[in-house]
């Protein structure tokens, strides 16, 4: 396993989880034996990522447009997640996580949405990783739900147009109050955003693999890792002016 520099994490780690429809259908299993087999990798990630000190772990669970895929894999999705939110929140507490979720909650059947609340209230004073799951997650829709409600502020007198900036914004995105991710690892092949956290990801690092979600192990995870660790983030500048800085 490759050895890491602590030092060197990144601080916020989005994951889009792709790949267990797949990873089921070559086996010739049902999708949803690809989800249940997602959910293991979920609970390895998330407990390697505490473990080595990653402070933000963003999953992307469930997509504003999954909502379009067949209603028995809709069905079986969101009692998974109902049945892994329940059954993972003594680990979180265990491990110190706080519990976050972005999206448009409203969107979730009833029991699904209780199970969300109640973990995210049960691990709210925790002081460790947070992770966030994107449950019915779109980042247009977050986008525009922002910019709606900025124009509902403005036009209330309650903000002055002159006034926006790109800090402004971000307090009405889902996002509010997490730090923009360092480092999004893709799996599966796919090198598409798929409408995933668009303004936040201005300037992450971007690690794209062919390996399907249930089969993310740790050795695939380190190696995530170890490429975001060799990048040199230059944000606009030249590398000259980066050593000079340092
Ligand atoms: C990712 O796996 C999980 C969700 C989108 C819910 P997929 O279900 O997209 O798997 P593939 O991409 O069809 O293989
Ligand atoms: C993105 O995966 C959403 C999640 C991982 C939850 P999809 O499988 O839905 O994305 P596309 O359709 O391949 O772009
Ligand atoms: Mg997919």
């Amino acid at each position: 396993m490759l050895e890491l520099d602590r030092e060197k994490l990144p601080n916020h780690l989005a994951i889009i989880m792709d790949g267990n429809g797949r990873w089921a259908q070559e086996r010739m299993l049902k999708r949803i034996i690809g989800h249940q087999k997602g959910v293991e990798t979920v609970r390895s990630i998330v407990e390697e990522s505490s473990l080595i000190g990653i402070r933000y772990l963003t999953l992307f669970a469930f997509s504003a447009e999954n909502w379009l895929r067949p209603r028995s894999e809709v069905k079986s999705l969101m009692a998974l997640l109902k049945k892994y939110i329940a059954m993972e929140t003594p680990r979180l507490m265990k491990n110190n996580i706080r519990f976050n979720v972005i999206g448009d909650l409203r969107e979730l059947p009833a029991d699904v949405g209780d199970a969300v609340q109640s973990a995210a209230a049960r691990t709210a004073e925790n002081t460790g990783m947070v992770l966030t799951l994107a449950l019915s997650y779109g980042s247009r829709q977050e986008i525009l739900t922002a910019v709606k409600r900025l124009a509902e502020d403005i036009a209330a007198g309650r903000i002055s147009s002159e006034t926006v900036d790109e800090k402004i914004f971000t307090t009405y995105l889902y996002t509010y109050g997490l730090p923009d991710p360092d480092f999004l690892i893709r799996t599966s092949g796919e090198m598409r955003i798929s409408n995933f956290l668009l303004w936040q990801l201005a300037y992450a690092e971007l690690y794209f693999t062919e390996v399907n979600w249930p089969d993310f192990g740790k050795d695939e995870f380190y190696k995530a890792l170890g490429s975001f660790q060799a990048r040199e983030r230059r944000y606009g500048l030249t590398s000259g002016q980066l050593r000079n800085r340092s």
